[in-house]
Formats: C-alpha cells, structure tokens, sequence
C-alpha cells in the first residue's frame, strides 16, 4: 500500500488542534411573522449570534430583538444599509416575496452566505438572477423549506429510491384549505407577488420533486383563480386589497416522461383537492394531505402493490422528529454547511425547477394556454 494510502488516516495538526468556536455572525432580514421562528431557534442553537437586524418599518427590528431577548444587535432601516456597514457570515431573508431577489443578490455580491425564505423567488427571472450571484461569488444559499427536514418526507423520498414503486410516471399532488387565506403581506402583488400558488404551492411540489430527484420541467398548462380572496362574502375587508390567486391548478410534463397533476388552495367549497398520489410500475403511494396545508404529511402513509399475485396494502406508521423540530433542523443544517464549507441543505439547483413550474403555472394562466418551460442558464 503506498504511503498516500496510509498516511489519508493520520491526523494532521490541524485536525489534533480543536477548531477555534467562534460564533458565526448573522445578520436577520425583515423581522415578521416567519422571524419570529428563527429566533425561537437562535435563542437555543449554539455557534451562532445575531448582530445585526434589518427592517423597513422603522423601530420594528428594535422591538423585536427586544421582544426575544437579543442584545448587542446593530439595527438598519433596509437590507443594503446593513449589508454595507456590517462584516456577516450569513444571513436569513424573512422579508415577503417580493424582495427575496434583491436582498439574496446583494447579500450574496457581499460575500455573505444565504438561507432565504420560501417561495424562491417571485418570477424564474428573478431565481436565475440570484442563482447567479450565488456562483460568481461561491457562497451557500439553501431555501428555506423546513418540511424537508420532516422525518415523514424523507420517507417518501426513501421509499421511491428503494424501487418499490418501480418506475414513477404519475404523481397527483397538491392540498389546500377549506378556507385558510393569509392576510398581512400575503395578499397583494407589490409585496407577494403570488398567492397560494407561491406560499404552499411551493411545498406541494417540492415534497415530490425532491422525492423523485427533481426532474426538469418541460412544459405546463396552468389555472388560476381568485373567487374567494376578492371577495368580501368571503374574505371581508382584506377582499378590496387582494390581487393574488386563491387557487391553482396544473398539468405538468416532466423529463423522463412523468406526469403531474397539480393544485393548491386558500379557499374552495371542498374539503381537500385530494391527497398526494404517486404511480409507479410496481407500486403506489398515497400520502394524506393535511387539513391547513402547510406541506407536510397528514397521516399514515399507504403504499399499494401486488404480493405473489394479491393486491396488498401497506401502512406507513408515521414517524416521529426529533424533539427540536423541524425549524431547529433547517437553521443548524444551514449553520453547519456555513462552517463546515458542505453543501446547501435545499440547494438553488433543485427549488430553480420549482419556481419555474409556478413561472410556468402564471405565465400559462395569463395565456390561456399550455407553455413550455424555458429555463435560462445559469
Ligand atoms: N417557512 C415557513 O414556514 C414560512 C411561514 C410563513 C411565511 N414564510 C415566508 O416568509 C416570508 C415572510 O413572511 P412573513 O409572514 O414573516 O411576512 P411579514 O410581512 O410579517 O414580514 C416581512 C418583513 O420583511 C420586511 N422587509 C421587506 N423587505 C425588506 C428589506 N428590503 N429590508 C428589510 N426588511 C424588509 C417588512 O418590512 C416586514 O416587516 C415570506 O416569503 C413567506 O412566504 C415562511
């Protein structure tokens, strides 16, 4: 055996000498609604301090970093101000969709390492346009999709690369609400930009892309709506300012030659559009869709297929997370890729065919008519 071979197992110095633990700098972006979980996280995460917070509303990120506990913290009236005056190791992007590109870009053109909110992006434009700020300047940027930490989504994921389905050529995917339409910064295009189909959309495709290793998208006939949001019957006084969709519905053709069958709700007169269906050759999945779609699993999942010529049915106990949770795993994932120069827990690459389905959703919608998917390169 050559020495190259044996010495790969002897500790280096610098291996023997335990890694000095600073505490990575953070610097927090909007300090809403979704902040309010990272910084439940960041009161118990070790490795990590907020030092500077970010929020267009003056006084909001005072009050804020006051109301969890936080001191020391520099406070900025917008993100470039505290880009700017600020050395960071990293940001979180808590900011409405409407200005997820614009702070990644100049997050990331400053060197510093990203985990942004979901949806991506507004537009695929806008996606391509971060996802290059991210290679010219090498930096992590993972989004913020927390159901991929569930224990439940890695199943699906486990099961189809197991085989058991055999080939995939059919997924049935999508949820929604009864009536579950957001208010606040949701429901208007100059701060949202997309409405159901962005906020849980997003989640619906992701739990099965992710599962079947995110095929390209190839084309897409999309539907949206909005019969409930504008409506003050259903909706009352938020009615008059909602100018996002409510619904949506689509018909995906994927790389490989699978389908998918897709739609999302805020409000309908229905239950549930259905549960997540996956086909395969040799199986099927259903996975329960929940009540308040917030992209997890609702319940046991089934798996279906024939046992020496019968056809049986599997039930899939539901797993347990870890007690952190689901939020503590997607902000320490995150960290340690940051310090231990690895890879984004949800990378670009992957959530890029995301948002060009619901690009493709929106642009199909306007149209009329079926689209294909044109994704820039990068
Ligand atoms: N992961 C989840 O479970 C989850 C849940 C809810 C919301 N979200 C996402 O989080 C994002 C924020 O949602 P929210 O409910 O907290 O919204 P919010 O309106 O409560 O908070 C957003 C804040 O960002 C600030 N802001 C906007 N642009 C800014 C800028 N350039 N610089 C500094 N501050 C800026 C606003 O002033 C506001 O205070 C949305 O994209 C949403 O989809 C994720």
């Amino acid at each position: 055996m050559s020495d190259a071979v044996l010495n790969q197992f002897t500790p280096t110095a610098d291996v023997e000498q335990a890694a000095p633990q600073t505490e990575l700098r953070i610097g927090l972006i909007g300090t809403g609604w979704i902040a309010e979980s990272y910084a439940m996280v960041m009161q118990t995460l070790p490795g990590a301090k907020f030092v500077a917070a970010a929020d267009l509303v003056p006084g909001k990120a005072e009050k804020f970093m006051k109301k969890f506990g936080f001191e020391g913290v520099n406070f900025y009236p917008d993100h470039k101000a505290m880009l700017d005056a600020e050395k960071l190791d990293a940001v979180y992007i808590c900011t409405y969709n409407a200005t997820h590109a614009e702070c990644a870009i100049e997050a990331l053109n400053h060197g510093v390492h990203v985990l942004l909110e979901k949806p991506f992006t507004v537009t695929l434009d806008e996606a391509v346009a971060v996802m290059r700020a991210e290679k010219a300047n090498g930096k992590i940027l993972s989004l913020g999709f927390q159901p991929r930490m569930d224990a439940n989504m890695k199943m699906i994921k486990k099961i189809v690369e197991s085989g058991e389905l055999g080939r995939v050529y059919y997924i049935q995917t999508g949820g929604g609400r009864r009536r579950g339409i957001p208010n606040s910064t949701f429901i208007e295009q100059k701060t949202a930009g997309i409405g159901a189909l962005g906020d849980i959309g997003c989640y619906s495709l992701d739990m099965v892309l992710n599962a079947i290793g995110y095929p390209k998208p190839l084309t897409v006939s999309g539907y949206k709506s909005a019969f409930f949001g504008a409506n003050p019957k259903y909706n009352g006084a938020d009615a008059a300012r909602f100018d996002v969709d409510d619904f949506a519905a689509a018909f995906i053709r994927l790389e490989g030659d699978v389908i998918l069958d897709f739609r999302i709700s805020w409000a309908m007169h229905m239950d549930t559009p259905g549960d997540t269906i996956i086909l395969g050759t040799e199986g099927g999945l259903r996975i329960p869709s929940t009540e308040c779609w917030n992209g997890t699993v609702g319940g046991p999942m089934v798996l279906y297929k024939d046992v020496a010529g019968q056809q049986v049915q599997h039930e899939i106990p539901l797993l347990e997370n870890k007690p952190e949770g689901i939020f503590y795993e997607k902000l320490a994932s995150f960290l340690d890729a940051v310090r231990n120069g690895g890879e984004a827990p949800v990378p670009s690459a992957q959530i890029l065919y995301n948002q060009a389905i619901i690009d493709g959703v929106m642009k199909s919608a306007e149209a009329g008519r079926e689209v294909e998917i044109a994704i820039p390169e990068i």
